[in-house]
């Protein structure tokens, strides 16, 4: 008889080229859980799993400049970050979360937590100063980063996939300390 997956017993590793299929098929599910009702439909169907795919592909690419930790459980991969040096001009922060996605049945487990130090510390051996994030101003992600200690650096309304959106950009110095639990 097989047992029951614990996703708590998740354990997070640097992700490969190999696991692009696998993480873009989490980033479609958790999109698609996150953000119906958030975004248009029209965006959240936008991301389909050839794009997913395809993007996936060129960021676990060794020379993309992107690094990608994933969570598994029993060879299943349930969440992953990714993290880049910064790409928004108007922020201080020189280093980023790129994306942080974790199957429903995975989130309030701490893997978030768990995920985002293994980013911040990749972004901080990089030599990274600050780490940022982007995030809608109505995902309830916000409230986990604020819970994790991030910063708010600047709220903007910026037009994405052709649909004006209200978004918070948020910081941490690296290395990173998170609030104790
Ligand atoms: C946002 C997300 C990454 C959080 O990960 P998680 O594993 O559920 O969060 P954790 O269990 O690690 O929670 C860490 C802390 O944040 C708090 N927290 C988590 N989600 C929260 C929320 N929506 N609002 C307020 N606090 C929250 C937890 O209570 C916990 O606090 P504690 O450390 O004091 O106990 C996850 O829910 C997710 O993948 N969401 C869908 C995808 C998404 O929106 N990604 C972000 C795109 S910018």
């Amino acid at each position: 008889m097989s047992r029951p997956t614990d996703i708590r017993t998740a354990a997070i590793r640097a992700a490969s080229p190999t696991d692009a299929a696998a993480i873009a098929d989490v980033h479609c599910r958790a999109w698609r859980e996150t953000c119906r009702g958030i975004l248009p439909d029209v965006m959240v169907d936008g991301l389909t799993a050839e794009e997913a795919l395809a993007s996936w592909s060129q960021r676990l690419d060794p020379d993309s400049g992107v690094s990608v930790f994933g969570a598994e459980v029993e060879g299943a991969i349930v969440g992953f970050i990714s993290v880049k040096s910064s790409d928004e001009p108007t922020a201080d922060f020189d280093g980023m979360i790129d994306t942080l996605y974790i199957v429903q049945a995975g989130q309030g487990l701490g893997l978030g937590r768990a995920l985002t130090a293994t980013g911040a510390a990749a972004l901080a051996e990089n030599g990274c100063k600050e780490m940022g994030v982007v995030v809608h101003a109505d995902n309830p992600a916000l409230g986990f980063y604020q819970a994790i200690g991030g910063r708010t650096v600047i709220e903007r309304t910026r037009l994405h996939r052709g649909q004006m959106c209200p978004e918070v950009l948020l910081s941490w110095p690296l290395p990173l300390t998170l609030p104790n639990k």
